[in-house]
């Protein structure tokens, strides 16, 4: 046997056995904590009386650019060390509207964080929180 392919046939067990998606999953499930963090810690100082506008839109701002990640965050077939279930491929298009859903609530909370407007960002924070419950009952793995 020639040594290249030799050397390719010891590779090739281990490249099968490395999961080809680990980059992106573990970037989702990190954004999927920050949103997790930043929708809890705005939502808590939205219900107190003093809101420190400028904090709160930093955090917003990072809300948009994080769903927005999660967009092109769910490659076919990611679901090795991961909770997403293959229902997200089955039926992509309602998935995908769940992500747009949630895109377009953070989009809203932060368009009133910057206006200063209490009930507004509260109203778009519930509305995000009702998607993640619905999301996650389709397509998320409880385990
Ligand atoms: C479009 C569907 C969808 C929406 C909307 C959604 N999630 Fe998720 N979420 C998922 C899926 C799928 C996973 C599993 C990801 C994985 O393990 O790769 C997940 C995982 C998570 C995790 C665990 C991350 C980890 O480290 O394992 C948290 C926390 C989370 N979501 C919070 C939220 C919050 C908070 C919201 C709403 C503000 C939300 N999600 C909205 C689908 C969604």
């Amino acid at each position: 046997m020639k040594k290249p392919l030799l050397v390719l046939c010891m590779l090739l067990p281990t490249l099968a056995l490395a999961n080809p998606h680990k980059e992106i999953i573990e970037a989702r499930q990190g954004a999927f904590q920050t949103v997790e963090e930043n929708t809890d810690a705005i939502g808590a100082a939205l219900r107190g009386s003093d809101v420190d506008w400028a904090a709160l839109a930093a955090l917003s701002a990072q809300l948009v650019e994080q769903t927005l990640l999660l967009q092109t965050a769910f490659p076919e077939g990611s679901t090795e060390d991961s909770k997403a279930r293959t229902s997200i491929w089955e039926s992509p298009d309602k998935f995908k509207e769940q992500l747009t859903k949630l895109d377009a609530s953070m989009n809203e909370l932060n368009t009133a964080v910057l206006a200063q407007n209490q009930s507004g960002a509260s109203a778009a924070i519930k509305e995000g929180l009702t998607t993640c419950k619905a999301c996650h009952r389709s397509y998320r793995e409880r385990r």
